[in-house]
């Protein structure tokens, strides 16, 4: 099964390169092959998605990515930054549901930014919109009428679009704690009075499911307060890219939690939630296991090899209890370092 990895920026090659030797240790089924993406295939030919990139990315089963970011492409203009290269393949491959788990492995209770005995019932999977909202909307910069300076980005949602991702919620709540929370802002927005409406409407399909909704800046609030009342949460794109990162630290480190990115057929990108962190990259500072998990979400999901995936996420769970920790779960282990302790597990 050929797999696509799409190292990018940063500490993505380091990442990904630990996630390949524990791959390679669960399963021979897998084939490799490597390309650029981000400022790093920028610099190389010019484009953050090269067409050859995103053809790799079409005929893989599925897709490995590092990060994207880098400072020195900040000033190009938009379509040639480095983000625009995850963004790019959320689009071109219809990525639209983009599931993001949070669960505090027990050994870390102390390494969250919440108490101890709040963190520890952190148990969620944030399913976040990919492929629509503000950041796809028409954006640009203009003049007012008296000559100042206006940026702009249009929000919008269509119904289809809520009801395809409010059902991979409804869906993701039947397999877990069946309770599924709807982030919007319909107090002040359009675009979330229709994402609520058709929640509702949605919600008729799944008479089984406990469907409730929430201000996004409650949401917020009750993540840090009490984060054990969710367990599935729907939202759009950019309260999702926000409250995801929220949820990490919740849970321990933002170098923890792993996310994937699925199309209608279960084809998938899987990433690590956490971006290219240039300040650390090249060091061996990074921490690994994000984008192992996300490995693991990639057997299962995309490539039918559920026990493999159960393989990876018992031995990263063995690594840490024994005390396995880079410099973010405040101990001293290299990147490096902290593959081999998941490979020792497996
Ligand atoms: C994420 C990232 C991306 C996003 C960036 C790199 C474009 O923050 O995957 O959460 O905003 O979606
Ligand atoms: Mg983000």
């Amino acid at each position: 099964m050929l797999i696509a990895l799409l190292p990018g920026d940063g500490i993505g090659p380091e990442v990904i390169a630990e996630t390949v030797r524990v791959l390679d240790r669960v399963t021979d089924k897998l084939v490799f092959e490597t390309a650029p993406v981000g400022g790093a295939a920028y610099k190389a030919e010019g484009h953050p998605l090269p067409p050859a990139t995103l053809d790799l990315a079409k005929r893989a089963r599925a897709i490995l990515f590092g990060a994207v970011g880098d400072p020195d492409c900040d000033r190009l203009e938009r379509h040639l930054r480095p983000e625009q290269a995850i963004l790019g393949l959320r689009k071109e491959l219809g990525l639209f549901a983009n599931l993001r788990p949070a669960t505090l492995f027990k050994e870390l209770a102390d390494a969250s930014a919440l108490r101890p005995e709040v963190a520890g019932a952190i148990d969620m999977v944030i399913i976040r919109e990919l492929n629509g909202d503000v950041y796809f909307g028409e954006k640009g910069m203009r003049k007012t009428a008296s000559g100042r300076r206006e940026g702009y980005d249009i929000m919008s949602y269509n119904e289809d679009e809520v009801a395809r991702i409010a059902r991979v919620g409804f869906e993701t709540a039947r397999a877990r704690r069946g309770k599924l929370c709807s982030v919007d802002k319909a107090n002040v927005l359009e675009t979330s009075q229709l994402w609520r409406d058709v929640v509702i409407e949605v919600s008729a399909e799944f008479p089984d499911i406990e469907l409730s909704h929430m201000y996004v800046d409650n949401a917020a609030m009750q993540l840090v307060r009490n984060p054990g009342q969710f367990d599935v949460i729907v939202t759009g794109n950019l309260f999702g890219d926000i409250l995801s990162d929220q949820a990490s630290m919740c849970a321990g480190s933002i170098g923890m939690l792993p996310s994937a990115s699925l199309d209608a057929n279960q084809k998938g990108l899987y990433e690590p939630i956490h971006g290219s962190a240039p300040d650390i990259a090249g060091q061996g500072k990074a921490n690994p296991l994000a984008t192992i998990l996300s490995a693991a979400m990639m057997l299962r999901y995309s490539l039918g090899l559920a026990a493999e995936a159960d393989r990876i996420e018992a031995a990263v769970g063995a690594a840490l209890e024994k005390g396995a920790r880079t410099p973010d779960l405040g101990g001293t282990l290299t990147t490096v370092q902290m593959g081999d302790a998941v490979l020792a597990a497996l």
